[in-house]
């Protein structure tokens, strides 16, 4: 097993997450059940933090990505951590605002943005809108006039940088849906076009070339580019940039197919990130913009583990071995999505060595239900507690109520302690939208 900081194996033979034995959590909270250690959480954003302040002089902002995982409870701890945030839509927006999260470090991305979303970002005096479409543009102008303001907003420029990730989670090659095309001279246009707007003030750039990408180079050369792009727009169109936000996507561990970083090699990241901008503005005589990234995934995912119960075992001799736990896609749909790869252990006898290869399968009506295929696992046995390591990001963001099984809830460790941050469902949660029509009560 790979074991992280924030994770070991205990006298007992059990997994311990953050100093909690995980086989107690389960009995505690029930499974399934996400776990998260504070500790690490804070101990990325800090390292994130303190690697910009240090390489780049302050002059920047780290922002969590709260796609990633959203709740009340991760706002609190990144404006504990004096970070800014990503939101993504009205929904992640009203969280952060609803535990006091500072407006001003509030960015809002997304590629169509709805008009009452853009009202509520306004509303909030949220420090800088992510715009990605000419009609969001009139958009923002529009309802920045009825209110008398001005807003700061970035353009989302593609710089076209082919990132290794998987296919859905790459997004900035140039047949993506998101951002505006330097190459083709989109970008260009549609920064002259922003900057005719009277009540909209363009501030810079972002990009992001797409997630779980280990390579240091893709990001540089998105750097780059955007630095290239931003040198151009001085020269054509009398264009400074003010701002530049290079977005996230550095990859973590899942197996040890993937690269295992400490949690200090990602300050390399920004490191790498901080040296092309530096050097490029030397290069093209451009002053140092505020530089912003994003990061998700690396703040929260490794930080997250799953806690399932192993129910029925089903072995096909000469096919396969299906362990069935009490979860499934919908607390962990990124198998059925992206087919994905993660590690399993049993938390109750993580000393014991695997002896089989065995697929998770979860409890949905449905074949594709599956969490990990060919994981090493000691032969379970119906009643064990599975751990399936980084889950942190896009699981329970990603979850779903799909044959109306209830989402997990999460707790989040600190100090050996743990406690709820998202309560369990109930099936009056399940039900609570549902109405049924007069004509067709019960007689
Ligand atoms: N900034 C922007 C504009 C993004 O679109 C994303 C992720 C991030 C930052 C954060 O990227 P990260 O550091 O987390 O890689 N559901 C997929 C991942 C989708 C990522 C979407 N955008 C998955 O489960 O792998």
């Amino acid at each position: 097993m790979n074991t992280r900081e924030t994770l070991k194996i205990n006298e007992r033979g059990h997994l311990e997450l953050g100093g909690k034995d995980c086989v107690e959590l389960a009995a505690e909270f029930g499974t399934p059940l996400y776990a998260f250690d504070e500790a690490y959480i804070r101990k990325m954003m800090r390292i994130y933090k303190n690697t910009l302040d240090r390489v780049y002089e302050g002059r920047g902002m780290v922002l969590y990505a709260s796609k990633a995982f959203s709740c009340k409870a991760i706002y609190r701890i990144a404006d504990e951590e004096n970070i800014g945030v990503d939101v993504v839509s009205g929904g992640e927006l009203y969280t952060a605002l609803s535990v006091g999260f500072p407006a001003e470090r509030i960015y809002m991305h997304g590629n169509n943005k709805l008009d009452y979303e853009i009202g509520e970002a306004l509303d909030a005096k949220i420090g800088c809108i992510v715009a990605d479409a000419c009609s969001e543009i009139d958009k923002i102008d529009a309802e920045a006039k009825k209110r008398g303001m001005v807003q700061n907003i970035l353009l989302r420029i593609n710089p076209g940088v082919e990132a290794h990730t998987h296919a859905f989670v790459q997004t900035a090659t140039t047949d993506s849906k998101f951002g505006f095309s330097i190459s083709d001279g989109t970008a260009e246009k549609v920064t002259a076009y922003a900057l005719s707007k009277k009540n909209i003030s363009l501030q810079g750039y972002h990009c992001h070339i797409g997630s779980q990408i280990f390579e240091k180079d893709s990001f540089a050369l998105a750097a780059e580019k955007c630095m290239d792009f931003a040198a151009k727009m001085r020269e054509t169109l009398n264009f400074t940039v003010k701002t530049l936000n290079l977005g996230g996507g550095f990859g973590v561990w899942y197996t040890d197919e993937d690269r295992k970083l400490p949690a200090e090699a990602y300050a390399e990241y920004l490191e790498a990130l901080v040296a092309a901008v530096k050097e490029k503005a030397t290069q093209k005589g451009l002053p140092l913009p505020f530089l912003l990234v994003e990061p998700g995934r690396s703040i929260v995912g490794e930080a997250g583990i799953t806690l399932y119960t192993v129910g029925a075992i089903k072995d096909i001799p000469g096919v396969k071995k299906y362990v069935a736990v009490d979860g499934g896609m919908f607390d962990n749909p990124r198998y059925a999505l992206y087919e994905s790869k993660y590690t399993a252990v049993l938390a109750n006898r993580a000393d014991e060595r695997p002896t089989e290869v065995v697929t998770i399968a979860g409890k949905c009506c449905e074949s594709g239900d599956l969490i990990a295929v060919n994981v090493n696992l000691p032969k379970a046995s119906s009643g064990d507690i599975l751990a399936v390591l980084s889950t942190g990001a896009y699981n329970y963001s990603m979850a779903m109520n799909y044959n109306r099984n209830k989402i997990p809830p999460c707790v989040l460790v600190n100090e050996g302690k743990a406690e709820y941050i998202v309560k369990p469902q109930s099936y009056e949660d399940l039900t609570r939208n549902d109405v049924v029509p007069q004509r067709l009560t019960k007689k």
